[in-house]
C-alpha cells in the first residue's frame, strides 16, 4: 500500500490488516512504533475539521514524526496554483501528506505528482479514514462485521455513505442504504461497485429492520451549504429518534461520524444515550490512522 486514497482502491485483506494493527496500537498507545522518526508530514486542508486534524496531528507525533498544518487557503493553492505544482514542491521537502479537499481527483493527482505517501482525509467522494475507525469500533463492540447488517441513514450519496458502500463490497457484510430518492447513491456509482451485499430503500422502517448498526452523518455535507434548506426538509423522516430506533433490532448500535446536528439527523436523547460508543468512534480515528501510516511507511508489519 503506497497511499490511502479511497476504500475503493484497497482490498478486503488490506482493510482487515489496518483494523487489526489499529487494535494492537490502541492497546499499547504508550509504545507506539517510531516509524516516522526524522520525517516531516503536512496536513493540507481546504475544508473544516476537528477530529481528522487533531487525530492526524497527534498520531503523526506519536509515531515519532513532525507535522505542519497548512490551510488550503493560506498557501498558493488557494490563489490558483495547480495541485500538481504544489505536489511537486512538497514531494521534495516532506515525507507524507494528508489532504482534505473537494475533488477526489486532487488527492489522486497530488499522490501521483508528489511521489510521497498521500492520505485522503475526506473528499466529496470518500472518507476512508472514518470508515476504518468505524470498523475498529464495530470490532470492539460486536466482534467485527462478519454476518452483520449495517444501515446507513440519510444522505446516501455522500462521502461517508460511499466509503461504507466500498467497505461492504470489499468485506462482504450486508449494507442497507436508507435514503429518499433524491439522496440515493447514483446509479453509475452502484454499477461500478457491482456488489450484491448492498440494498437501497426509501422506507425508513424497512431500512432499519434487522440491522446491527444504525449509522448516520450530517444532512448538509461541507460544500452543500446552499442546499441546506431543501436537504433538511427532504431528509426529515430519516432522523434517528426513539420511534425509528424502536423498529430496529433491540441493542442495535447507533453510530455517528460527527459532527452531530441534534434535531436534524439524530435527536439529542438518542445521541447522548449512545455517546460512549459515538465518542469511541471519534477516538478510534487516532488508532486507525496510525495503523494506516504504519502500513504506508513500513509495509504489512
Ligand atoms: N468525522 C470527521 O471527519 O470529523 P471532522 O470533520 O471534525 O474531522
Ligand atoms: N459528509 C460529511 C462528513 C463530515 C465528517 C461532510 O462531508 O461534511
Amino acid at each position: 500500500m503506497k497511499h490511502l486514497l479511497s476504500l475503493e482502491a484497497l482490498t478486503g485483506a488490506e482493510i482487515e490488516r489496518i483494523v487489526s494493527q489499529a487494535t494492537v496500537l490502541k492497546k499499547n498507545r504508550a509504545a507506539s512504533p517510531q516509524v516516522l522518526t526524522g520525517q516531516q508530514w503536512a496536513l493540507i486542508f481546504t475544508k473544516s475539521s476537528t477530529r481528522t486534524r487533531v487525530s492526524f496531528e497527534v498520531g503523526i507525533r506519536e509515531l515519532g514524526g513532525q507535522v505542519m498544518f497548512l490551510s488550503g487557503n493560506d498557501i498558493q493553492l488557494g490563489r490558483g496554483e495547480p495541485i500538481k505544482d504544489t505536489a511537486r514542491v512538497m514531494g521534495r521537502m516532506i515525507h507524507g501528506a494528508v489532504i482534505r479537499t473537494f475533488a477526489q481527483n486532487d488527492v489522486e493527482e497530488f499522490a501521483s505528482f508528489s511521489g510521497i505517501p498521500t492520505i485522503n482525509a475526506l473528499t466529496d467522494d470518500e472518507h476512508p479514514c472514518q470508515i476504518l475507525a468505524d470498523l475498529l469500533t464495530m470490532t470492539e463492540r460486536i466482534g467485527g462485521w462478519e454476518g452483520r447488517r449495517v444501515c446507513f441513514l440519510g444522505d446516501g450519496d455522500c462521502n461517508v455513505a460511499r466509503s461504507w458502500i466500498w467497505a461492504s463490497a470489499k468485506l462482504g457484510f450486508e449494507l442497507v442504504i436508507g435514503a429518499p430518492k433524491e439522496f440515493q447513491p447514483a446509479a453509475s456509482f452502484m454499477d461500478r461497485v457491482a456488489s450484491s451485499n448492498i440494498s437501497v430503500t426509501d422506507d425508513p422502517s424497512e431500512a432499519v429492520q434487522g440491522c446491527d448498526v444504525l449509522y448516520t452523518d450530517v444532512w448538509v455535507s461541507m460544500g452543500k451549504e446552499e442546499e441546506a434548506k431543501e436537504r433538511i426538509e427532504t431528509l426529515r423522516p430519516w432522523q434517528i429518534d426513539h420511534a425509528l430506533l424502536g423498529k430496529a433490532k433491540p441493542g442495535a448500535l447507533v453510530m455517528h461520524c460527527l459532527p452531530a446536528y441534534r434535531g436534524k439527523e439524530i435527536t439529542e436523547s438518542v445521541l447522548e444515550e449512545n455517546a460512549t460508543l459515538i465518542f469511541d468512534q471519534a477516538e478510534n480515528r487516532l488508532h486507525a490512522q496510525k495503523a494506516v501510516i504504519c502500513q504506508l511507511v513500513n509495509g504489512a508489519k
